[in-house]
């Protein structure tokens, strides 16, 4: 059994100089582990699996085998980045596979929330699967895990482990940030020279965008959630708002309601905007968004995104409302 506590001599890596001197150590750790056998890693693009990603890539190179699944649940841009950072950038041995079809048609008239969530899970192990049983030789397993994720005291319900997969596709893992917190992973990730917008960016869901259209899933409204996603983190980020809140995101709710758009009377959904502030995510307050960048981010979405015709936005804390709609 691997030793899961943190060791208590182990100094909190504040600064480059620290994450560096973690960086060199991991690296040797790394290659006397893996020596010339390949390594496996579901590299979704979050903080914690790109880290693991340009960690191994600085230690075994092209032996690190990286499958990044699009499950058609991303937002808008994720699986560019992942492409051009790590196999244009960082020249890695990268699989991209566009499962989004596959994905959909698998939600399509899924509506209970956690039945999505079941549906989504088993249909990323078994690409997974599929991915790893056309590659030979692979030996290892690496994953993203963090320190919160074995102590289980985070409530946020991390996507780490490929956990799931048949017996005959045991590896042995590989989890170079078991030791970490969050804040440690990201002054890890910008030394190893990770994208600002990619090391601190907000949490994401797992299921993705998944549950935030809400209901079953249609390609059309998911659309709309991926848009409006986008136009948020644009107008946040101009705003200066988007280091200040720790999770914003839309929500697409599966009704509509009538509207008025060029002279005539309109049938479309709203958008729901949520801003919120956390600790740990347990409870949640409402960050108080400047008037005029909800009229901003409304007008934009109102006008560039397809089938919408209102934003709302969401000043329910937690609790009563969870973070997520579903
Ligand atoms: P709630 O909605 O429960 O969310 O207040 C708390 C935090 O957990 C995230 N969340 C998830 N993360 N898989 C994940 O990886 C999930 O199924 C899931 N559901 C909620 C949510 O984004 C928030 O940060």
């Amino acid at each position: 059994m691997a030793n899961n506590v943190r060791p208590e001599t182990m100094e909190r890596i504040t600064t480059q100089e620290l994450a560096q001197a973690f960086i060199d150590e991991q690296i040797t750790a790394l290659r006397k582990q893996i020596g010339t056998k390949k390594v496996l890693l579901a590299l979704s693009g979050g903080v914690d699996s790109s880290v693991v990603a340009a960690l191994l890539i600085k230690a075994v190179g092209k032996q690190l085998v990286c499958v990044h699944v699009n499950h058609g649940l991303l937002r808008k841009g994720e699986p560019e980045q992942v492409i051009k950072v790590f196999r244009d950038e960082m020249n890695a041995n990268l699989i991209y596979v566009d499962a989004v079809d596959r994905f959909l048609d698998k939600l399509a008239g899924v509506a209970e929330p956690e039945m999505k969530r079941k549906v989504i899970g088993a249909e990323f192990i078994r690409v997974f699967e599929e991915e790893a049983r056309k590659l030979d030789g692979i030996e290892f397993l690496a994953q993203g895990t963090i320190y919160p994720d074995i102590l289980e005291s985070g409530p946020v319900k991390a996507h780490h482990n490929v956990g799931g997969l048949p017996e005959d596709l045991k590896f042995e893992l590989v989890e170079p940030l078991k030791f970490l917190f969050k804040d440690e992973v990201r002054v890890v990730g910008k030394t190893l020279g990770l994208p600002d917008n990619m090391v601190y960016r907000q949490p994401f869901p797992g299921p993705g965008l998944g549950v935030r259209c809400t209901g079953a899933i249609t390609r059309d409204r998911l659309e709309a959630v991926r848009e409006s996603d986008a136009i948020v983190r644009d107008e946040f980020a101009n705003a200066g708002l988007a280091s200040k809140v720790w999770q914003y995101f839309t929500i697409v709710p599966d009704y509509k309601s009538t509207g008025v758009k060029d002279g005539k009377r309109s049938y479309e959904w709203p958008v729901v905007l949520r801003a919120v502030n956390t600790k740990d995510a347990m409870s949640a307050t409402i960050e108080e968004i400047p008037y005029d960048v909800l009229k901003k981010i409304t007008s934009r979405i109102i006008t560039e995104v397809k089938g919408v015709n209102r934003v709302l936005y969401d000043i329910t804390p937690k609790p009563t409302g969870t973070i997520e709609w579903e």
